[in-house]
């Protein structure tokens, strides 16, 4: 049988930075992985150009039962650290919006990078690999379809469940719980929100138009970015960020028109130019098949404003600003970017990302009950993971 120091399962963005640490320490390293290719979900990332981190990572952006979980590990290797790592391999980038860092070329580059860095630390890296069975009896010894491999440490990097065309399966929940750890709920999430009934049918017939200027809240919690109709119901950032809170039966309070006030807006319309129509009016400050379906559905289209009272406009200025909408559900791991829940963060030393009660045993990434918001956050979070496990294994 095969011996080696650390096996790590899964050659995504934790797993792959995990054994370039860990080899660069000395240790002897195998990564193995199901899939043909590595980092298949880096080079899909943003849109094909990697979302590869964001300027600030504080633990408010990231999402766990244990919130103060991720600190350390974001704190010790930091959005600051993963761009010297691009700019050391000559990756060029730039900044969106909300300090989202994407490369200027393809995503290839930081999947490339990982990979030559990997190869040159001495990792070994193994492919189209599927894991069969994990025992225990002081190493783990794992059963695979390129035989046996036995190690006194064991990286759990497979991810979650987000997206299976690609891959994406349970395994890391699987081996922790046999290993007896606990995994909490796990959840679709950064995912577009459906809806039925009367409402689907309102939010269909715009699919295709996008408000850039939107607010999206619940309860607290609310997410200035784009809003985008589509034949299900809602995506685009500000939905993908709240579908992370929106628990089944909860109402979400949509503004699209964010910073007008969109019935004072009327009424001063009103006073300077009570002949034009509403959904005209409504159409300097929205989409205009948006402001058409508004008019339509609050019963003034074809209506001059000078003949709407202040009642009239208050409705429409509502129907806008704040629009109450009760989503059905999710479209689900199918489109999800990311999986809510996942390892217990009370089974790990956050510190080593190690099992307290399963020595040698550490899980990384995605894996782990940590989902970031939209906007780099995610890798970030596979980066600093995989970097404290990298130290310790
Ligand atoms: P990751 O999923 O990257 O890797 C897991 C690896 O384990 C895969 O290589 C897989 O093949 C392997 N594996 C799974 N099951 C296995 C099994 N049973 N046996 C063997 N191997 C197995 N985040 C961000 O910060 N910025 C962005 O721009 C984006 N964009 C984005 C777009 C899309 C479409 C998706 C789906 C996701 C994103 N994300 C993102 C999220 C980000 O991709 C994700 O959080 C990280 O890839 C997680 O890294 P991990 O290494 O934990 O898992």
């Amino acid at each position: 049988m095969e011996e080696t120091d650390v096996v790590i399962l899964g050659a995504g963005a934790a797993g792959m930075m995990c054994a370039v640490e860990a080899a660069r320490r000395g240790r002897r390293v195998v990564v193995l992985d199901h899939a043909r290719r590595p980092g298949e979900k880096i080079r899909i990332s943003g849109g094909g150009r990697c979302n590869f981190t964001n300027r600030a990572a504080p633990p408010e952006r990231f999402l766990s039962r244990n919130p103060r979980f991720a600190i350390s590990a974001l704190s010790r290797f930091t959005p600051a650290d993963f761009i010297a790592r691009v700019d050391a391999a000559g990756i060029a980038w730039h900044e969106k919006t909300l300090g989202q860092l994407f490369c200027d070329g393809s995503a290839r580059q930081i999947v490339d990078m990982l990979v030559s860095q990997l190869v040159e630390a001495g990792a070994s890296l193994r492919l189209s690999t599927a894991i069969h069975a994990v025992r225990h009896d002081g190493r783990f010894i794992l059963a695979t379809t390129a035989g046996e491999i036995a190690a006194a440490r064991l990286v759990l990097a497979t991810g979650g469940r987000s997206i299976p065309k690609m891959g994406a399966t349970g395994l890391a929940y699987e081996i922790a719980r046999q290993f007896g750890l606990a995994v909490t709920e796990t959840r679709p999430a950064l995912v577009p929100l459906t809806f039925a009934g009367a409402e689907l049918k309102s939010l269909a017939a715009l699919a295709g138009v996008a408000v850039p200027a939107a607010r999206v809240s619940l309860g607290r919690t609310a997410f200035d970015e784009a809003v985008l109709f589509t034949h299900r119901g809602l995506s685009g950032p500000a939905i993908l960020q709240i579908s992370s809170y929106w628990r089944e039966g909860q109402a979400i309070t949509v503004d699209l028109a964010r910073g007008q006030d969109v019935a004072a807006t009327l009424g001063q319309l009103r006073a300077r130019e009570g002949r034009i129509e509403m959904q005209t009016a409504l159409a300097r400050l929205i989409p205009a098949r948006l402001a058409a379906a508004v008019a339509a559905a609050t019963g003034t289209a074809g209506q001059r404003l000078a003949d709407q009272p202040n009642r009239v406009l208050a409705a429409v200025g509502a129907a806008v600003n704040r629009r109450a909408l009760r989503p059905v559900g999710t479209e689900g791991y199918r489109t999800a970017e990311v999986t809510l829940g996942g390892v217990d963060t009370d089974e790990l030393d956050a510190r080593t990302m190690a099992a307290r009660r399963v020595p040698g045993l550490h899980v990384i990434g995605e894996a782990v009950d940590v989902t970031g918001w939209l906007g780099g956050y995610n890798f970030q979070w596979a980066w600093s993971s995989g970097w404290a496990a990298g130290q310790a294994v």
